[in-house]
C-alpha cells in the first residue's frame, strides 16, 4: 500500500488530547494506515530561524515547521482567519482583505510545497487539508510533483455570489483544479463549487463531479461528510461517567438538568445569540428556573484576531448580565468556562447532559453534534438540538432543528428538549447513532481514498 502523506496547517502529535476537529480527526484517519503527517510546528520564530522538526510515534511520522512571525500574521491570522473564514461563513461584511496578507498566503503555500516535495517518495498519494492551503497542490505541481493530489474543505462553501466578492478569488479557487480530487462537506457546497466553476471559468460537469476546464485541466469534485470515530466516543463516553470529572459535575447539579455547548470561541458557532435565548427560555419559562443550567465550554482561539476578541467580551456581558438577572445564591443560570478539556473528559459531560445546544450561525459539518450523540447512554438519551445551518444537519435529521437566528426557536427546542418523553429520546438516538457507527472516520478516510485513487 502507497504512503499517505497528509498536509494540513495544524498538526496534532500523539499526545495531544485536545486537538481540535479536524486535527483530531486526522488523528484517527491517520492511526491505521499510518504515513507522514506535516504542517505547521505551532512555533513562532525569527527570520532565519526556521526548523523542519522531524517526530515519529512509529505509524506516524511528524514534519514540523516553523513560521515566522510576519507569516502568522499575514497567511494565518491575515489571509485565513480576517479574509477566507469570514468569506467561507457566509460573513462578507467581516471580510478584511489585504495584499499583503494574499502575498503572504501565497508565499507560505509555496514554503509547504517546498518542504513537501524534498519529503515525497515514488507512488505516495498525497492528502491537503483545510482552507489554508488551497494554492498547495498547484505550488506542488509547479514543482513537478505528479503524485495523486487530493484536497478536502472542511469548511462551508459558499454560493458564486459570495465566492466573488474576494479581490483576486480568480487566483486562489480556480487553484482547486490542480488537485485530482476536492472533497466538500455536503452536497450544497459541492453545488456552490461547481456553479462557481461554470459561471467564472466556463467549466462543463460531467456526472455532476467531473469538472473540465476550457484550458483542458479537469479535476473531480465530491461531497464526503466527515464523520468521528463513533465507537471510540461510546467507549470514551462509559468509561468516563464513573470517572472524577464527570462525578463532580453531576454531584454539583444536585438533581438539576443540563444543557451543554461546546464551541471554540468563534463568532460563527452563534454563541451570543445561544446565550440570549438561553436567558429568554428563563423570563418565559419559569417554571424552569433554578432547575436547569447551561454548562457552556468556550475555549478562547484566534485571540490575536480582533473580532475573536470583541465577541469573547460580549459573551463576558451575556453571560454576566443573565446570571446577575436570574442566579439563586445555591443556582447560576449559566455556567461559562473559557478552557479547554481532553475528548475523555468531554465524553463524560455529554453524557451526563440531558440536552445538547449545537446551534452555530453557519458550519461546515460540527463533530461536537456527532460526539454529543455518540456519548449518549442507549437506555436514557439526551436531546440534541442542531442548527440546521450546520453541515451535520443533514445527517442528524432526527435531532430537533432550529434556525440559530431566531432565538424563539432556540426557547421552543430546549423546552421541547427537556419535556421529551424516553420512547422519542430513543427513537431519535437510534436513528442518529445508527447512522453514525456506519459512517465514522473509517468510512470518511476510505471513501475519500478510495475516489482519489479512482482518478
Ligand atoms: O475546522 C476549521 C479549523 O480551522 C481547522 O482547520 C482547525 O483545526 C480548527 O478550525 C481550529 O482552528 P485553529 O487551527 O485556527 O486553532
Amino acid at each position: 500500500m502507497s504512503r499517505l502523506v497528509v498536509i494540513s496547517n495544524r498538526v496534532a502529535l500523539p499526545k495531544d488530547v485536545r486537538a481540535g476537529g479536524l486535527a483530531s480527526a486526522m488523528q484517527s484517519a491517520l492511526a491505521e494506515t499510518g504515513g507522514l503527517w506535516f504542517g505547521w510546528s505551532g512555533r513562532l520564530v525569527d527570520e532565519g530561524e526556521r526548523t523542519l522538526q522531524r517526530l515519529g510515534d512509529g505509524r506516524v511520522d511528524f514534519a514540523l515547521l516553523d513560521l515566522t512571525r510576519e507569516e502568522y500574521a499575514r497567511y494565518y491570522l491575515g489571509f485565513s482567519n480576517r479574509t477566507l473564514w469570514p468569506l467561507l461563513h457566509f460573513r462578507p461584511s467581516l471580510l478584511d482583505y489585504s495584499r499583503d496578507d494574499f502575498a503572504g498566503y501565497r508565499s507560505v503555500n509555496r514554503l509547504f510545497a517546498e518542504h513537501v516535495a524534498r519529503l515525497l517518495q515514488p507512488g505516495d498519494r498525497v492528502w491537503v487539508h483545510d482552507y489554508h492551503l488551497i494554492p498547495l497542490g498547484a505550488e506542488l505541481r509547479a514543482l513537478g510533483v505528479d503524485a495523486q493530489i487530493g484536497f478536502f474543505l472542511h469548511i462551508p462553501l459558499p454560493p458564486r455570489e459570495l465566492l466573488a466578492i474576494l479581490p483576486h478569488h480568480e487566483h486562489v479557487f480556480s487553484a482547486l483544479a490542480a488537485y485530482d480530487l476536492v472533497g466538500v462537506q455536503t452536497s450544497a457546497d459541492l453545488d456552490a463549487l461547481t456553479r462557481y466553476f461554470q459561471v467564472e471559468y466556463g467549466a462543463t460537469i460531467a456526472d455532476g463531479q467531473a469538472v473540465h476546464l476550457p484550458d483542458g485541466r479537469r479535476f473531480r469534485a465530491a461531497a464526503f461528510p466527515i464523520g468521528i470515530d463513533t465507537g471510540r466516543v461510546a467507549r470514551a463516553a462509559e468509561r468516563a461517567a464513573n470517572g472524577a470529572a464527570t462525578r463532580r459535575l453531576v454531584t454539583s447539579l444536585e438533581h438539576r438538568r443540563l444543557a451543554i455547548g461546546v464551541d471554540r470561541l468563534d463568532y460563527s458557532k452563534g454563541l451570543p445569540q445561544r446565550f440570549e435565548a438561553f436567558g429568554r427560555f428563563l423570563s418565559r419559562h419559569e417554571e424552569w428556573r433554578a432547575k436547569v443550567s447551561l454548562l457552556q465550554i468556550a475555549p478562547p482561539s484566534r485571540s490575536d484576531v480582533p473580532e475573536y476578541r470583541e465577541l469573547r467580551s460580549r459573551l463576558e456581558r451575556i453571560a454576566g448580565a443573565t446570571n446577575g438577572r436570574y442566579a439563586e445564591p445555591d443556582w447560576v443560570p449559566i455556567r461559562y468556562v473559557n478552557r479547554s478539556f481532553n475528548q475523555a473528559t468531554l465524553a463524560g459531560f455529554y453524557r451526563a447532559a440531558d440536552v445538547g445546544l449545537v446551534t452555530p450561525l453557519r458550519d461546515g459539518m460540527n463533530l461536537v453534534a456527532k460526539e454529543f450523540v455518540a456519548a449518549q447512554p442507549a437506555d436514557d438519551p439526551g436531546v440534541l438540538v442542531l442548527s440546521s445551518l450546520a453541515g451535520a444537519a443533514r445527517e442528524l435529521t432526527q435531532a430537533v432543528l432550529i434556525n440559530p437566528h431566531d432565538p424563539d426557536d432556540i426557547v421552543d427546542a430546549l423546552r421541547e428538549a427537556l419535556a421529551m418523553p424516553l420512547h422519542e429520546r430513543r427513537e431519535r438516538w437510534s436513528a442518529m447513532m445508527d447512522h453514525l457507527r456506519r459512517h465514522d472516520i473509517t468510512y470518511w478516510r476510505n471513501t475519500f481514498l478510495e475516489a482519489l485513487a479512482d482518478t
